[in-house]
Parts: C-alpha cells; structure tokens; sequence
C-alpha cells in the first residue's frame, strides 16, 4: 500500500474558475467573494447571526476574547485538552488560563470540573466541540448564566456539528472556527467569528482590519470613499478573496462531504470495534445532536500489548499516517505546572491517536488501516 497521509485536502475543481475570475477582476483581497463566503456560510448552518470572515481560527479567538472584554487579571476556564491557540490568545490578553478537565464520554469540557474551578476573578469560560463531538451546552451555559460568566466557543473542529438540532454557530455565544487546511471545511488558512450581537460584530470586523473604519474594498472601489478613521489600534486579521473562494467551492459540497465523513466513521467503528484495546471516540448520545467528523481520534487502552507511541510508529512503518489530537497544554513547556492535575486529561493525552479522515480516503485504504491496526493490536 502507498503511503496514506494523515490528510489530503480536496478542493471541488470549481475553486479553479472561481480564483481564477478573483485574480482576472483586478481586485484580490478582501472584497465581494469574501462577503458571499460569510452569507453563504451562515446560510449553510442555518445562522442569523453576524459572520466575519477572518485570517485563521486563531485570529477569530483572539478578537473572540477581545470583544468579550477578557483582560489583564481575569481567569478563563477553558480545557487544557486543546491546540495551544485556544489558551495563548488568552496569555496574550494577560488573561489567566485556568485548566479544566474533560469529560470522558465526550473528550469536551467536563461541566462538573467547570463549577469547582469558578472564583471571584472568573471572567469566561471557552470549550472546545473536540473532533467535532459537541459539548454539553445545555449544562456550560446554565453555569455560566448563574455566575454571569461570558461563554466563547471553539469551534475549530465544529463545521457542521449539531447539538440540540442546531448547527454550532447559530446560538447567542460568540463561537470561532478554523478553515485551516486540514479541517472539514478550508480555505487554505482562514477563519470566522459568528456573533449574535450586531455591536460587538461590527468591532469584531473593525479589529480585524487594523481598527480603522472602513476596509480597502469600501475605500478603493467605486462606491468607496477615500477617508478613514483608526478608531483603536487593531490587527491585520482580514480574509481575502482568493481564500474565499476555495471555501465557496466546498461550500457547495458540504453535504456530501459530511455524509462521506459519516461513512468513513462508520467503516472504522465496524472493524475496529472486534479489537478490545482499542476504545472509539464517543457518538453523541442524543438524537438531535450530530458529530461533524472531523477527527476520528481512537484510545489505546490501558492493557494493550502497545503503547499508543509503539503504536504510531509501527503504523508508519505500514505507511500509514498518524496525528496526536492533543498533547495537553499542561504538559508543555511554557504552561507546565505540577500543581495542575487533570486525571481524565492526562490519561487521554497520553493514549490517544487520530486516524486519516477526510473525504479522498477510499473504503480499501479505510479496511487497510483498521486491520493493520487489528494486526499490530492482537
Ligand atoms: C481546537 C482548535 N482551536 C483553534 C485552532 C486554531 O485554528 P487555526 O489553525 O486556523 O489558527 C485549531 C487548529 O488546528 C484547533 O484545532
């Protein structure tokens, strides 16, 4: 078998037509694609909040936090079974990240660790919908009503995830995704607030193009005016038509994609749940919620003949391709701290292992994988 990467990007051959005629028009960065990729993608989760497209998923969290008021001296609870991005945007408000556990069933932000980590100096709590499981937002949002704490969402992993029939992104707390390369849905690089309070959406998109008033297409274009004012010192977080329009492209497919997703899931369930040292990632256990797929992140367990790290070595030299999804960040260097213990973080970071998973991956690759897995794990 031919190496099987842990991720191959597709993008629908209509991105082509569509950057071409970006790159033709005389105009290339943010701009008109920019703007339909923002309503055609509110439109897809079944939003009516505001949308503003953005430079990365990182860059969406750190303008998140900014409009939520997160500063210097405040705590914000947020698991540390994460990327790193979710915690040092907070670092570089000054903000103090606070640690969280996760929940076993679902990998998320465990509630129950939520309440005992609230003080005085609690200012917001970020969760993150892992793998596209989402979190139990029914129970994270009535803590943080009863403690009149700001809710953000990750949603990184979330592009179509459903909790309680709605798509994430479609309620009150503001909620970031990536569209980084790997993720269910790209644009190379890019990412997007989606906020319900028309204020801090419209500071949102002011910061994201170095606080000033008005963004290049509204002062070069015909219907621009040349004046602009810098209202607060911002960043340069703008996402431009050219990476618009590889969104679009698979904007138009997401149906498709997501049942392939489902399907390949599925595939994997079915053979590897023979083998009792592998443990698969959790199926929401609520009808109207939906798992979006974009990890496909298994266990090994506690009596494996192997060692999740053997493990991943010996699946390379099967070439097959493997990702860790997540080393927690109480583990690394800059956040380590022997004070913090997180028991069901740490017993996760240290057995867990994600699959190839993506729309291009073939049945024949997918029976490859889970029985070599079998093979090694036996
Ligand atoms: C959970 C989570 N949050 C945030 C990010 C950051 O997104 P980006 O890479 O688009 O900045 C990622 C990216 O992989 C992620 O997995």
């Amino acid at each position: 078998m031919d190496f099987i990467p842990f991720n191959k990007t597709y993008v629908p051959s209509e991105a082509n037509d569509l950057i071409a005629d970006v790159l033709m028009s005389g105009w290339i960065t943010t701009g008109p694609k920019t703007k339909e990729f923002e309503k055609e993608f509110l439109e897809v989760i079944g939003s009516s909040n505001e949308a503003i497209a953005v430079s990365s998923g990182t860059a969406a969290l750190h303008l998140a936090y900014i409009v939520s008021g997160i500063r210097s001296g405040d705590e914000v609870i947020v698991p540390s079974f994460t990327f790193c991005s979710t915690i040092n945007m907070l670092v570089h408000l000054g903000a103090k990240p606070i640690f969280c556990d996760i929940s076993e069933n679902s990998l998320c932000i465990d509630p129950n660790d939520i309440s005992k980590k609230i003080t005085s100096k609690t200012k917001a709590i970020v969760v993150v919908h892992y793998a596209g499981y989402p979190c139990e937002m029914d129970k994270i949002n009535k803590i943080a009503e009863e403690h009149k704490l700001i809710v953000i969402e990750d949603a990184a992993h979330a592009f179509l995830t459903k909790y309680n029939g709605s798509y994430i992104g479609s309620g009150n707390n503001i909620t970031c995704f990536s569209f980084y390369a790997t993720k269910n849905l790209t644009t190379a690089e890019g990412g997007m607030v989606v906020c319900a309070d028309k204020k801090k959406s419209e500071r949102i998109r002011m910061l994201s193009m170095h606080g000033i008033s008005k963004d290049g297409w509204n002062r070069y274009s015909e219907v621009g005016k040349w004046r602009y004012d810098v209202i607060e010192p911002g960043y340069k977080y703008n996402m431009t038509d050219v990476h618009a329009c590889i969104g679009l492209s698979q904007l138009k497919y997401y149906n498709k994609s997501n049942l392939r997703r489902v399907e390949i899931a599925a595939k994997y369930k079915e053979i590897l749940s023979r083998n009792p040292y592998i443990i698969l990632p959790p199926d929401p256990v609520d009808k109207n919620s939906k798992h979006a797929w974009h990890l496909f992140a298994i266990r090994v367990s506690g009596n494996s003949p192997i060692s999740r790290d053997n493990l991943i070595i010996k699946l390379k030299e099967f070439n097959i391709g493997t990702s860790v999804h997540f080393i927690p960040n109480h583990q690394q260097s800059f956040y380590k701290d022997s004070t913090i213990i997180l028991p069901v973080t740490e017993k996760v970071g240290d057995t867990i292992l994600s699959l190839p998973m993506y729309e291009l991956l073939t049945d024949k690759e997918i029976i490859y994988i889970s029985d070599t897995i079998n093979q090694i794990l036996k």
